[in-house]
């Protein structure tokens, strides 16, 4: 389990913060991945897919790459999926789910190709375990992805379960919730880390539409160096190549690395509604970083800065799709 190839997609455009993320976390140099359009490749190890999904803010999951080879029918893909060894990975009394993607992909149907797939994986767990795992769509305690290309069938058995921008934390939505990932890629592209200042002082990050408070409780976990997946479950924990002792020490490495909560508010938040005001401080209370917060109502165009030194600005505004604009900026749309 020492020499895998890992994929984590991500959103378009976020691939090279996610580069950078992956060096952070792993230490492995950004010249040995391969970022391509809505992932990152790495070699890696089974605890480095442990540690990527315990650290990572950017990445929707990590996949472990477990065939990759040209293809041309649904036969193809049978016995591609057939060649792979699942009987390392998971028991028949396992309940699996198969995904497919696909781009420019000759195949007439993507939902026969996912079959076979499952077909594959059934046989050969019959053949070599004596029982066929069931299929759970809902609930599967392994997913298996597969993507095909216009000419290449890649494999993949997931580690992470439930995607991870589900940190674990939210429980009041609100009415556009941005997702965990995505807020975590707004913050990465404006430059701010959460590390101090040049004065030594924590640099401020004020959302003035905060909604239910993803951007907030991403930066003040980042500042605080709180792990994004300290509060959920993973999917690897079913796998059986899963160590228990090593996973419980990668945690702790975690617990230990935290930072202690500030004396003083330093992310600051705001919105039209008091609902969401509401909402943001009950999800920074279940992610442990109200602390770092302070959350106001008020229009964000009638707000004074909540602080003189100089910070960054980030926001979510409504943009009439889901949500209309509010209090003056709404008096200015309808006039
Ligand atoms: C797209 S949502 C933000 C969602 C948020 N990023 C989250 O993850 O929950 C836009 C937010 O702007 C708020 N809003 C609308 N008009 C506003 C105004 N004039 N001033 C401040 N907030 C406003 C809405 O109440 C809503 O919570």
């Amino acid at each position: 389990m020492n020499a895998l190839t890992l994929f984590l997609p991500c959103a378009a455009g976020v691939e090279g913060y996610l580069a950078a993320e992956i060096e952070r976390i792993t230490g492995l140099p950004q010249a040995s991945m391969l970022a391509s359009r809505g992932g990152v490749e790495l070699p890696g190890s089974w605890r480095d897919a442990m540690k990527l999904n315990l650290h990572s803010r950017l990445s929707q999951r990590v996949l472990v790459r477990l065939a990759y080879q040209p293809y041309r029918s649904e036969h193809d893909v049978y016995d591609i999926a057939s060649e792979v060894a699942w009987e390392i990975w998971f028991s028949p009394r396992q309940t699996i789910k198969v995904e497919v993607t696909a781009q420019h992909s000759p195949l007439q149907s993507l939902n026969f190709a996912g079959l076979r797939v499952k077909d594959a994986i059934c046989d050969r767990l019959r053949d070599k375990r004596g029982e066929r795992p069931s299929v759970d769509t809902l609930r599967p305690d392994v997913r298996i992805f597969t993507h095909l290309t216009h000419d290449a069938c890649t494999v993949y058995i997931d580690t992470s379960g439930e995607p991870l921008f589900k940190r674990g934390w939210r429980e009041d939505k609100g009415d556009a919730p941005l997702k965990e990932t995505l807020a975590a890629a707004m913050i990465a592209a404006t430059g701010w880390t959460g590390e101090p200042g040049p004065d030594g002082q924590p640099v401020p990050l004020y959302d003035p539409c905060c909604g239910s408070g993803t951007v907030l409780i991403e930066a003040a976990q980042m500042a605080l160096n709180i792990a994004p997946g300290r509060q959920r479950r993973f999917g690897f924990e079913k796998l059986l190549p899963f160590q228990p002792h090593v996973w419980q020490a990668l945690k702790q490495e975690a617990q230990d690395a935290e930072l202690p909560l500030p004396a003083q508010p330093f992310i600051f938040g705001s919105d039209i509604a008091f609902r969401m005001v509401d909402f943001a401080r009950r999800n920074a209370e279940r992610a442990g970083v109200m602390q770092a917060l302070e959350l106001r109502g008020g229009d964000a165009l009638q707000r004074m800065p909540p602080t003189t030194s100089p910070g960054v600005l980030l926001l979510n505004p409504p943009y009439g799709e889901r949500i209309a604009a509010a209090g003056v900026a709404g008096q200015r749309a309808e006039s």
